[in-house]
């Protein structure tokens, strides 16, 4: 459990809130490329962190995310002009460049030096890997772009898809971080196999045998990797290991030569987040029949609504629970994993109170992770900035699922497997 206080703590993300000034210290995906067509796009909102911001690309291409409010009186510059390398506000005219600087301030004597007083709160970004990344912190000298796989891999190999979720994102992160849940949730009726991309074959075979894995968690640079172990042989432990990575990624386990998927919740603010997914192959381009699969299968990535990201199977509709398909096929009767986990997350409550909780043994990697986030939004106050937020590299690494002989430690039998090479 955690006291209101903490709850409140690790959970709001505004200007000027500890948690929200630890993640404005990394680089976080802000929007997706294709958000923002050619040159002299279209205006897009932008809520993020709390913010309400417009993202544009000006004539060369370059992006700007800017606040939404014109600063002379406060008009939204979602209805703005985008032209000839600036976004203009509509209502008197001034015009602002993908800096933040006043370019043109039409409405005001040619003579007046007013424009130059004037900037419009602007943050800067780099694409990499379908995104637009932002960085709205302090430091942007010595912050680096998260080094993750799915983000440095060919596009040929990658199927990246955005998901609304409603509630906060340490909940919605924490759904990621439960691997006990899956022998259960995510389970056909009779709990003989797990939920796993295609190609698990140990998941299929192991998966489900063993129903309360033992957990190990090692803090990392990045945050943590942790094994969840089940028994498979009378000489091997099925071991299924995965990351959480600062501030809001996490790679889901998956066996050698198959394809993995990882996530990243992003807080839009403290009760909605963006859910980006990535299902890559680090090697080779994904097949058509696995991009139509993600694209239109329904269970590793969500149908959503083109235009507000929200899902099919929402709270609205009770994530279209089937009670037939409950009773005669799979444990939840709601189709699809990620609508399984947000039917159980979302339903939490917009930011779920941690003081009336009973965690247990299964619970070791989520209390790890609140307990690091605490640390390091208290250690940022004392002026420490968070290692991994400065190092992009330290986020080369890459889940595993697999067979160890018992007595092996984890992380030291899948040592090479555990790495991303650059
Ligand atoms: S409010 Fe934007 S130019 Fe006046
Ligand atoms: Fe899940």
């Amino acid at each position: 459990m955690l006291s209101k206080e903490d709850n409140e703590l690790i959970t709001r993300v505004g200007p000027g809130t500890p948690m929200g000034r630890l993640m404005r210290e990394y680089w976080i995906p802000a929007l997706q490329t294709e958000d923002l067509d050619g040159p002299d796009s279209e205006p897009k909102r932008v809520r993020l962190l709390c913010e309400d911001l417009v993202a544009f690309r000006d004539s060369h291409g370059k992006v700007g995310l800017v606040a939404e409010n014109c600063p002379h009186r406060g008009a939204s510059l979602f209805f703005g002009r985008n032209e000839e390398a600036g976004l203009r506000c509509v209502y008197h005219g001034w015009k602002f460049d993908t800096t933040g600087a006043c370019v043109d301030m039409p409405n005001e004597p040619p003579e007046s030096n007013f424009k130059h007083k004037v900037k419009v709160t602007t943050y800067p970004c780099q694409e990499r890997g379908g995104i637009v990344w932002a960085y709205m912190g302090p430091n942007d000298v010595d912050a680096q772009l998260p080094d993750l796989e799915w983000a440095r891999v060919p596009d040929s190999h990658i199927y990246l898809s955005k998901c609304l979720q409603e509630c906060n994102w340490v909940q919605a992160l924490e759904g990621g971080l439960d691997s006990s849940h899956i022998s259960f949730l995510h389970s056909k009726l009779d709990r003989s196999t797990i939920a796993a991309p295609r190609g698990s074959v140990l998941a299929e075979q192991f998966g489900g045998a063993d129903q309360h894995p033992r957990f190990a968690v090692r803090e990392t640079d990045y945050g943590f990797v942790y094994g969840a172990r089940r028994n498979a042989t009378n000489d091997q432990y099925y071991w299924r290991i995965t990351q959480w990575l600062l501030p809001f990624y996490h790679i889901i386990p998956a066996e050698d030569g198959a394809v993995v998927t990882g996530n990243a919740w992003v807080p839009i603010d403290d009760e909605h987040c963006w859910v980006y997914r990535a299902s890559w192959h680090p090697d080779r381009p994904l097949t058509e029949a696995e991009i139509r699969d993600y694209r239109y299968g329904g269970v590793m990535h969500e149908e959503v609504d083109p235009v507000t990201f929200r899902p099919r199977a929402n709270m609205r509709n009770d994530y279209l629970v089937d009670r037939d398909v409950q009773r005669t096929e799979s444990f939840s009767g709601i189709k699809g994993i990620q609508a399984q986990d947000m039917a159980m997350i979302e339903t939490m409550g917009p930011i779920c109170n941690r003081a009336r909780e009973h965690l247990g043994t299964s619970d070791t990697a989520i209390i790890s992770m609140r307990r690091r986030l605490l640390r390091l939004a208290r250690e940022l106050e004392n002026g420490d900035v968070p290692h991994a937020a400065i190092h992009g590299e330290a986020y080369r690494v890459r889940s595993a699922a697999l067979l160890l002989d018992r007595g092996i430690p984890f992380d030291e039998g899948a040592r090479e497997r555990l790495i991303s090479p650059a």
